[in-house]
């Protein structure tokens, strides 16, 4: 089958890591069913696998992809849940030390086909496109998780995200607008603050600006190059939740801030079934749908990786078939 796969890492030209081509079927262990794939979106944990971050070497090679939508082997369209967990004694998957994501030790959807454990599989109703359904597992699961199980935000409180065009951020400022938050935003480009407000912002600032007053909670998937913004941004008593840390993840931490402002630093990662579940139905009741940037074939998986490491997106790449 057609496949896009991470054969070796390159750190500094990820793309060189790609190859697109045959790749033997997959492998079905009990328990698990073959997804027909439809569409799987692109994340920038795509661009992290053929840098190397995140993988050993000897799993290689690795098809990429952690979220896709298509059809069971009964001919029902379903999304599938990108979070693999052992199994066994963990109500939340996220915090299963075993647990992975499609792409880390099981090869990934950037595929014709993917296995995947029966149950992760949930439905996929008929007013989400294959593309917007892709969207879901994890750029909108993270941002879902962010908001509404690990920021402690209530309706009326303000929130800054740090990155606009991201799929993590335009996720975060349409899910928040949605749920009553004020919602500022900042960015590197101009056109990009201007596109948020579009989507739901309140306001969009430039990455780094003073903020007219600190915020409940902010937001961070940007990391090392927006850490001291962050911190400043946030009021006493205030938190930050961290999901990524695209331009570093060692930024000085500045501990005297934390504990003299009583901050809370959280992190949060991908979202459990259920939550996926409550996902789908939030977008079914408010009418919201992923924004999608670029649809591109799947055999044109080199260019949709090339623009997520050009940075020039305004919301998801999907690759469809
Ligand atoms: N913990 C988890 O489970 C989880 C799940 C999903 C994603 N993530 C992580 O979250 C991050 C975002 O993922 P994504 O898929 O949304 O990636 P993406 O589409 O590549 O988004 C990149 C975002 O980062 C901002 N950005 C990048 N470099 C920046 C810089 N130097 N200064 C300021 N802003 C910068 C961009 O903002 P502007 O272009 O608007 O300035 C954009 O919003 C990644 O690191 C990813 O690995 C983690």
């Amino acid at each position: 089958m057609f496949a896009a796969s991470a054969v070796t890492f390159s750190p500094d030209e990820p793309l060189t890591a790609l190859r697109l081509g045959e790749h033997p079927e997959p492998v079905v262990p009990e328990g698990w069913v073959v997804v027909d794939m439809r569409a799987a979106s692109v994340n920038h944990h795509d661009l992290w696998t053929l840098k190397g971050v995140g993988l050993p070497a000897e799993r290689l090679p690795m098809i990429l992809g952690c979220d896709a939508a298509g059809l069971d082997p009964d001919g029902n369209e379903v999304i599938v849940h990108a979070v693999i967990s052992s199994g066994v004694g963990y109500a939340d998957e996220t915090v299963d030390p075993r647990r992975s994501l499609l792409s880390e030790k099981h090869q990934g959807t950037f595929a014709e086909r993917v296995a995947v454990p029966a149950r992760n599989l949930i439905p996929k109703p008929a007013w989400l496109t294959w593309a917007q359904a892709a969207c879901l597992p994890t750029a909108w699961l993270t941002a879902y998780r962010m908001l509404f199980t690990r920021s402690g935000l209530v309706p009326g409180q303000t929130v800054l995200i740090q990155g606009a065009g991201g799929g993590v951020s335009t996720a975060l400022i349409m899910l928040a607008r949605q749920a009553g938050f004020r919602v500022w935003v900042t960015s590197r480009d101009e056109a990009k603050r201007t596109r948020a407000v579009e989507l739901g912002a309140h306001d969009a600032f430039a990455s780094g600006a003073r903020l007219p007053e600190r915020v409940d909670v902010v937001l961070e998937t940007v990391g090392a190059a927006t850490w001291a913004h962050t911190l400043r941004a946030v009021r006493p008593g205030g938190r930050v939740v961290i999901a990524g840390a695209t331009s570093g993840s060692q930024p000085p931490a500045d501990l005297s801030r934390i504990f003299f402002l009583q901050l809370s630093v959280v992190g949060s990662t991908m979202g459990t079934r259920d939550e996926l579940e409550r996902l789908v139905a939030m977008c079914g009741a408010t009418g919201l749908r992923p924004l999608i940037d670029h649809e591109l074939p799947l055999t044109s998986a080199d260019e949709a990786l090339g623009r997520i490491a050009a940075g020039d997106l305004f919301g998801k790449v999907v690759l469809t078939r």
